[in-house]
Formats: C-alpha cells, structure tokens, sequence
C-alpha cells in the first residue's frame, strides 16, 4: 500500500502551489478604504446599483433562460459580474468590453460553479467527503482553484455546505454528507483551499458559502421544495458549517432557494441581516442564488418585481444573479423611499472591496494570462492529486471471504455499463472537465495494472437506464469463463446534482436483474459503485460477495478504482450519509432523538406499541461512519482522564487502536458524545471529534481526544447556547455504531 508516497505526493502538490502565490500585479493603488470611498464617491446611484447585478454568459447553462442581453448591458454599463462565461480569451474578450464602456474602469467579476475540479475532476464532493480527511477538501479546493483562476475565473461558487438527510434529494452529491461536526470541518478546509491566504495571489479565487440556508431540508427530497423547522434545528443542526466557513474568513454567500418556515431565503431578513451580517458579522457580500428574487413572486411572498427587489435589499442581499430585477427596480425603489442610499452603498462597497483584493483595479487582466493557462490546466501533479483523493474517498462496504483484494493471477471478469465509461465517472457539475477521450475509465485503469490480456475482460452487459437486454448473454459468456466478477454499475452522471431528485433510490433500470444473473455464475461477484447519492442496497448486500463504493471518482477515477481493486490502495474512506435499507426509512440519520416508547420498566418491553416499522428494522443498511479496510482493525482501553468535567475544564479520552490484519491501513477513529437528560431533549449520540490515522500491520497506537464544556453546548429551553451540567456518555470507535463507551459528568 502506497501510504508514505502518497502523504509525499500530497506535500510536494502543496507547496508547488503555495510557490505560485504572490505575484503581484503592476501597478500600485492606494490602500483599500481610501481607494473604495473614494471610487464610491464618484460613482453615480446607477454605476453602484451597475455593481449589484450579475447576468450569465452563453456559455454553460445552470437555470432557465433569463430576458436580458448581457452584452448590451455591458456596452451600457449595467454589469457588475458575469456568470458562466470561462477561459482567458472569452473573458478577456467580455473585460475589455466592460472597460471600454465602464466611466469609472470598475472590472467585472466573473463567477463559476467550480465545483470539484476545474479541468482536472476530483470526486464529487459527497465521495470526498468520505476521505475524513480536510487535507484532501482543502488540496482539492487548491487545485481547483488554480485552475479555474488560470483560465479567467475570479469566483467560485463554492462550498456548498448544506447539511442533507434526505438521499432523494439530488444535491447531496455536492455536500458533505448529514453531519454538522465533520461538514463544518470540510467547509473551512474547501474555503482554505479557494482562498488560500492572499486573495490577490493568482492562483486563489474567492469562494461562495452556500446556500443560505436549511435547502437540505426541502420537504421529501424534492429540489427547490419548503423547508419547515425550528429555529433551534437550523441553528444547531443546519447553520454551523455556514458560521464555520465566516470563521475561515469566507467572502461570499448565495442565498438558497427555499423558503424556510414561510419566509423564502432571498427574502429572509433574519438569517441574513441579522444572523450572516448581525451576529455573524459577516463583512464579504451575498449574492441571491439563479433568479432567486424573481421566484419570491411564485413563492407567494412579493406581488410583483418590484416589490421582490425591495424584500430582497432590505433583507441583505447584495448581488441579483441573472433575474435583472435590482437593475430595473433598485432607482426606483430609492426614490419611493422603499430602499435606502444606504444599504445600496453597503452591497456596492462589499462587492468593490472583493474586486479591490482580487487585484483586479490593478490590472483587470491579472487572471488572463494565455500562457499561464496553457501551463496550469490538467498539469501532472494536478491529476495526481485527484487520483490521490479517488483513493481516499473509495468506502468499503462488505468484502466477504476477502475475495478482495483480487490477485493479479485471478482471471477477472469486468462487467457493468459503468466499466469502459469515460462520461459519467467524473461526475454531474464537473465544471469544464473533459469527459470522452480524457477521463480515465475502469477499463483503461484495470489494463494499466494487468498486462496479460488472457487475465481480464470486459463486457458492458446491460445500460444503466435502459431496459436492453441484447448485450446481456455475451457478459455472462465472458463472466462464466472468470475466477472473479467485477461489476461497475451506477447511477447516469445526471440523475444526481439539481433539479435531481428520485423517488427510487435502487439500482437503475436492469442492473440488479443482471447481477443477479451473474450470481447464478456460482463465482464471487464484486459490485463496484459509481453513485452520488446512498443507494438502496440491501439486495446487493444480502447477495453480492464484495460492494466499493466509489462514488463519481473524477478523472483519474478509473486508475482509482483500479488501483483499490487490486490492493494498492487500501481503501479507508467512512461513509458520511447513512444507507438506508430501504426508502421507506428515509430521511435516517445516525443523530436522530429517541422515542418515549418502550418505557422505562414497561413488562413487556417487545410488545406492539413501540416506534418501529412491522415490515422493517429501524437501523441503516450501513449507518454513517461506517467502511470497512482490507486490514481489521481492534478497539480497546477506552479510559476518561476524569469521571467529571468542570465548566472550564477538560477531560482527555484515549483509546487503543491496532491493525489486527494483513495489511497497512488507515481508519477514522470516531468519537461521539450522548448528552443523556436536557432541558429538551437531545441526539442519540453526535460527533464530537475524528482523527484518521495510519497504522501498519500488527501495529498499535493510543489515539487522544479532548472534550471541554464547550463541545457540549446545545440551544436550551430558553435558546441559550449552554452546555447543561448532567450526565454524558462517550462512544469511539469506527463508526457511528460505536460500542466502546464510558460515562462523565459535567459537574456546576
Ligand atoms: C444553483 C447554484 C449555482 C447557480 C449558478 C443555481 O441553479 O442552485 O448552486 O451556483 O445556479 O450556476
């Protein structure tokens, strides 16, 4: 197992990229306040209200068609950002327009959906997230970052740091999964990576934390749906990851598209006047995500555009993406004394400040050098660094027998509509990603490894959508002549991602019907996984000898899986959305609160009437945390330093974890914390710290944690942020499942 040279790999990618900061731009201007208040005093209500509008470019499509021609508007001066216009010779070509026409030569910024990669595709953010590992969010950012800046970009819209329970719904591909505690840490991570330290180096981009708020909730999974909960739901549970990404000095946020407890969130002045801007005191500008101050008129919430802009602007919203409404009805709104001067200087001097530490008054073309975008786009350390975080988002999930890893004198069968696939493997929203001809696919990974042709083949066998079953006989051919079935199947790239929802969250179309085919084989059937939402699989678990989920691995994905495959990568990744075993579960998570059923001493403790399904178990398929390793690995000596903990004080917990396998492996040591009685209740149990560690064969090694009062704070019955003093109980282990516990108590 390649560990030692991949963390090498990992630094060198780092500081090559830390090397490329600092060049500065050409000419020198004054420091910021006295160069954005006096550029302000100049500009007319119209050039400010000019910097409050985005339109998008012809380029990718991301929404519905708006009314406006961005070009015109530009020659008029009406533009203050582009969306999704890319490379250095487009936007270059969109700049100079701008400056032709701009009095005040104030640039325009342009924005992109960089998702998980630029050029070079890391895995979809839900599959790297099942890396635990912030080093791989923030490399991943970095690159990206890189890339996209290289080739005219000054703004990501990223991270989207959604909080999501619901697999229906398809935007949880671009999260981090359900969790609260590792989401927040990922988002600071993928902040890190776009911003890096100095805004105005040429290799950093500014980022977009969005969408503010609660859109992970939408009502069954269905995109764009009503959000109804507690405003100490969304406080704990929902908000966190979007504070953390503020503390990690985020410019930008993008308003959702939900309402949240009848308010919309483009309209919603409490989450982002008074939380984002108040208590937050969040100083980077929110943009509204696509059309989102036109859809407050369908939402029910404003009369007519009109009224749309004014809810907006007295809500916090600084920038209207694409709906033209702050262009048309901002002068207006001022003069009806609906809007004030005031909060129109506020949004404008946000956004001129973001431009001021792009570099971009300095020179408007820093990021347009076609050189440089030549030299930076799909470099090698950039592939490597995504073929490093496909391996550590590959997860586990069943390996009976060890069928794997498979040996390389194994005569392999690789069957499945995924298996020669260059399209879908790098994911949905993979920016400017090169599919056909470019990514590399399981095939092409598997012939890298296996030179002797007589020992692999590979057969597609059916499609993932469509119910064909002419290409299904000659897979089963190939695989009968095998010692061991692969089977990379999936979901279409585009079945996840927005406006993505399902309502069966199985295999797609035929695929199930043809493993079950291949397990009449009577051989060992390996089920790869390429996914980016948790499938329903209890079918598969119950008849396939070894599942990896691979998520949607990017670019260099089929090396990824290759690699796993064949065991020179031993994968450690941890689911970070609990499986469901079937759909009727949904939403599950591992977090949820307990039931008042059965009581406490009730005689007889399996009768009826207890919260439970007749036709299901409550528990997942596979809970959050879970993945398993080619090595095992034991749990013991949990100890507390303490059995109490004062409000100002700390306990240490430590545990000893050994590799009891054959193998090196890494494995994310979990700690969960249950507060037991509260003055409302709480979770069954929540993360409260992780540490992914190495550890060789036949190796041992004390993993530490500290808990203070602060990790153990929650909103009370009054809505205090308190940590209540009671009795708390303390779980570790390699899952959410965590059986080790040990008990303390937070003393007055
Ligand atoms: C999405 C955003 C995205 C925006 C711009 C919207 O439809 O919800 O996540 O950033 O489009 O492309």
């Amino acid at each position: 197992m390649k560990f030692t040279k991949a963390i090498i790999l990992l630094l060198a990618c780092g500081a090559t990229l830390y090397a490329q900061k600092g060049k500065k731009a050409a000419q020198k201007i004054k420091p910021r306040n006295e160069f954005v208040s006096e550029l302000m005093a100049k500009m007319t209500i119209e050039e400010k209200i000019a910097q409050l509008v985005q339109f998008t470019a012809d380029g990718t499509v991301t929404g519905p068609k708006g009314g406006d021609n961005f070009i015109e508007e530009i020659k008029k001066g009406n533009v203050g950002s582009i969306l999704n216009a890319t490379n250095v010779k487009y936007t270059r070509q969109l700049q100079e327009l701008n400056m032709a026409n701009s009095r005040l030569k104030i640039p325009l910024l342009f924005g992109y959906d960089v998702i998980h990669g630029y050029r070079t595709i890391f895995p979809i953010t839900l599959g790297e997230s099942s890396s635990w590992d912030p080093a791989i969010a923030e490399l991943a950012s970095k690159v990206a970052a890189a890339e996209a800046a290289a080739s005219g970009i000054h703004w990501t819209f990223a991270p989207m740091v959604d909080i999501a329970r619901d697999p229906r719904w398809g935007r949880v591909s671009e999260g981090a999964g359900e969790d609260t505690y590792l989401g927040s840490k990922l988002a600071m991570a993928r902040v890190k990576g776009f911003q890096g330290t100095d805004l105005s180096a040429v290799n950093t981009i500014l980022a977009c934390t969005k969408h503010f708020a609660a859109y992970g909730a939408a009502e069954a999974g269905r995109d764009y749906n009503t959000v109804d909960m507690s405003e100490r739901v969304l406080r704990e549970t929902y908000l966190p990851p979007f504070k953390a990404t503020v503390d990690a000095g985020v410019r930008t946020f993008m308003t959702s598209f939900n309402e949240i407890s009848g308010v919309p969130a483009t309209g919603n002045k409490f989450l982002l006047r008074d939380i984002l801007k108040g208590e937050w005191k969040f100083d980077g500008f929110v943009v509204t995500d696509y059309t989102a101050i036109n859809e407050l008129i369908p939402h029910g919430f404003a009369k007519d555009s009109m009224q749309a802009g004014e809810l907006s602007m007295v809500a916090g919203v600084d920038m209207d993406m694409v709906g033209g409404i702050y262009l048309k009805s901002l002068k207006k709104l001022l003069s009806q004394g609906k809007v004030t001067e005031a909060q129109i200087n506020d949004a404008c001097k946000r956004i001129l400040e973001a431009k001021y530490d792009l570099g971009l008054f300095e020179d408007p073309y820093r990021y347009n050098d076609e050189k440089r975008e030549k030299q930076e786009i799909n470099k090698k350390e950039y592939l490597d660094a995504a073929l490093l975080a496909a391996n550590k988002s590959m997860v586990l999930l069943k390996n009976s027998n060890n069928v794997l890893p498979l040996k390389r004198e194994q005569k392999v069968a690789f069957v499945g509509p995924l298996v020669s696939d260059e399209w879908n493997i790098i994911g949905s929203w993979a920016a400017t990603g090169d599919r056909n001809g470019y990514a590399v696919s399981v095939e092409e990974g598997v012939k890298k490894l296996i030179s002797d042709k007589s020992k692999v083949s590979f057969s597609k066998g059916v499609e993932i959508i469509d119910a064909k079953r002419d290409m299904m006989k000659a897979a089963l051919e190939s695989a009968a002549q095998a010692d061991v079935i692969v089977a990379v199947m999936g979901e279409f790239e585009n079945m996840t991602g927005e406006a993505a929802s399902r309502t069966v969250i199985d295999l797609p179309g035929i695929q199930k019907e043809f493993l079950a085919e291949l397990k009449k084989l009577g051989k060992p059937v390996v089920l790869v996984l390429m996914n980016g939402r948790p499938l329903t699989l209890s079918w598969e678990n119950e008849n396939m000898d070894a599942i990896l989920e691979a998520w949607f691995p990017g670019t260099m994905g089929g090396d990824a899986i290759a690699q796993t495959l064949y065991g020179l990568n031993n994968p450690g990744g941890k689911l970070t959305m609990t499986f469901p075993r079937t759909l009727g579960q949904v939403p599950i998570y591992y977090n949820h609160k307990n039931t008042g059923r059965p009581y406490l001493g009730a005689k007889d403790p399996e009768q009826k009437y207890k919260s439970r399904y007749i036709d299901s178990d409550n528990s997942p398929l596979y809970p959050f945390g879970y993945g398993l390793s080619y090595t095992s690995f034991a749990y013991s000596n949990l100890k507390l330093s303490s059995k109490n903990m004062n409000a100002n004080g700390t306990i240490k917990v430590t545990i000893d974890v050994s590799n009891t396998g054959n193998y090196d492996g890494e494995e994310v040591v979990q700690l969960y914390v249950k507060d037991k009685i509260g003055s409302v209740t709480r979770p069954m149990r929540e993360l409260k710290g992780f540490k992914k560690i190495l550890l060789k064969k036949g190796e041992k090694q004390t993993v530490e944690f500290e808990l203070s009062a602060d990790d153990l704070r929650f909103y009370d019955i009054k809505m205090q942020f308190v940590a209540e003093p009671g009795d708390f109980e303390v779980f570790v282990g390699g899952s959410s499942a965590a059986a080790l516990s040990d008990t303390f108590v937070l003393v007055k």
